[in-house]
């Protein structure tokens, strides 16, 4: 598709009124029947824009001023805000950003599988800050400023946004990203950092440092103090996920519990664990309420984890049956089963974006409820299998609602499941990310 570039301002001579908020958090208004997609910019705002990109089907603005501020306009509290491509929602009253991915929910539903759910569900609600427990962070040093900086992306850029502190990541990390961009800064290949993965969990706060290239002595002296510091267990991570070891202190162990199901759950750093460990627990609990487990119940579990789900379903039913793509995950699961005591549930390794057909634990198996959760690409390549095996109960738990709603069209509209409840989930406030969980019926 071609593509210009303007920066004049008087493509666009007059004010417009924003009629909507996209998908990924920008104003949307019309010109001539063209979309045009504004940055900063909320409905009901009378704004003056200017043009980033033109393309034959739409545009993209920016805000230049604010005529008439919506009454949902708050002040971000980010002064990276704008630039960091990290939020993009924090100039939204936080209780109504939840209401436009609610609308959002409900236009894919609408748009891609001509339905609405017969009971929308109650948003389940975060705290508006410090909520975020996962996070990778880019590290770059800068020539001109002789200094590192680490932080997330910039929008559509790929240089790292100036920010001295993230209100959105936990305090440990998001309060110091100076103290950490300033040790990476004495390190003598301080220019050979990747990104830093952060990991929070009840029992520590993990920092897994990407280096390119060996570190000497005193380089792993200088990691060694920060972490002594600042309580940080820092691992090293010279190549791929493989080679992570850790440098201090002498045993870490993250681990989370989930008390309502007399679990504990362990997993490293590395590891996929839900982002958001306020809404966690409530989002599992939803999940269960929603599958109205009983003890003669074998349920299906599809992108199962280190078992965050599995293994309070298993507290509550007969079995369970876990599939999972990532062997290491699966081995985690195990574990985590056993130092449980929870002996109802079996793993299984898969590619569930491959044919499934004759794998052990689809032949000649009934299951009467199943449970996913799949990647943002969703569920398209288990969707047929899924509806076949007949369960009274399908619950989805989705990240992205434009798979969901694809996914959503093959059951209701192929194998007439019904749409029974669906939802949506406040996991990632003040992005643009969508959590949402739906129940199907027979
Ligand atoms: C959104 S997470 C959900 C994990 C788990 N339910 C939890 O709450 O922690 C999605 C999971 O799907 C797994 N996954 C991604 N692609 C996959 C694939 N092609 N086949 C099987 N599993 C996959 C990921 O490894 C991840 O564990």
């Amino acid at each position: 598709m071609q593509q210009r570039h303007f920066k004049t301002k008087d493509i666009y001579p007059n004010p417009v009124k924003i009629e909507s908020l996209s998908h990924d958090g920008r104003g949307v208004t019309h010109i001539d029947g063209k979309a045009i997609f504004v940055e900063g910019a909320l409905p009901n705002e009378r704004v003056k824009i200017s043009a980033l990109k033109q393309t034959r089907q739409y545009d993209d603005a920016i805000v230049d001023e604010i005529l008439e501020a919506s009454s949902e306009r708050v002040e971000p509290k980010c002064a990276a805000f704008g630039i960091c491509g990290g939020c993009s929602l924090q100039h939204l009253q936080h209780e109504n950003q939840i209401l436009y991915k609610q609308q959002s929910l409900l236009d894919n539903f609408k748009k891609m599988a001509g339905v609405d759910p017969v009971t929308i569900l109650e948003p389940i609600k975060s705290p508006a800050w410090r909520y975020r427990y996962k996070a990778r962070l880019g590290v770059k040093y800068v020539k001109a400023k002789k200094k590192v900086y680490i932080g997330f992306r910039e929008k559509h850029s790929r240089y790292l946004a100036n920010m001295s502190e993230c209100e959105v990541l936990d305090a440990r990390i998001g309060k110091k990203l100076e103290v950490i961009a300033d040790a990476v800064g004495q390190l003598t290949c301080y220019n050979k950092i990747a990104q830093i993965e952060v990991a929070f969990s009840e029992t520590g706060c993990a920092l897994v440092f990407r280096n390119l290239i060996e570190l000497t002595d005193d380089d792993k002296s200088i990691l060694t103090q920060l972490a002594k510091d600042n309580d940080y267990h820092v691992y090293l991570q010279p190549k791929g996920p493989k080679t992570v070891t850790l440098l201090y202190p002498e045993f870490s162990e993250l681990s989370y519990s989930l008390p309502d199901y007399e679990l504990k759950l362990v997993h490293l750093a590395t590891d996929f664990t839900q982002v958001n460990p306020f809404i966690n627990p409530l989002m599992i609990k939803l999940a269960l309420s929603l599958l109205e487990l009983n003890k003669n119940d074998n349920v299906l579990e599809l992108f199962s984890g280190i078992g965050n789900v599995t293994l309070p379903i298993a507290r509550s039913v007969n079995s369970v049956v876990a599939v999972e793509g990532e062997k290491s995950l699966v081995e985690r699961a195990n574990d985590n089963a056993q130092r449980n005591s929870i002996s109802n549930v079996q793993y299984h390794v898969a590619n569930l974006m491959e044919d499934t057909q004759g794998l052990p634990w689809l032949r000649d198996k009934q299951y009467n409820k199943i449970l996913i959760d799949p990647p943002r690409s969703g569920a398209k390549e288990m969707i047929d299998t899924i509806a076949k095996l007949t369960p009274e109960r399908i619950v989805y738990v989705s990240c992205n609602p434009a798979t969901l709603a694809r996914d959503t069209d093959v059951l209701v509209n192929t194998y007439q499941y019904k749409l029974a409840k669906a939802g949506v989930i406040d996991m990632f406030p003040h992005t643009a990310h969508v959590e949402s969980i739906a129940l199907f019926t027979r």
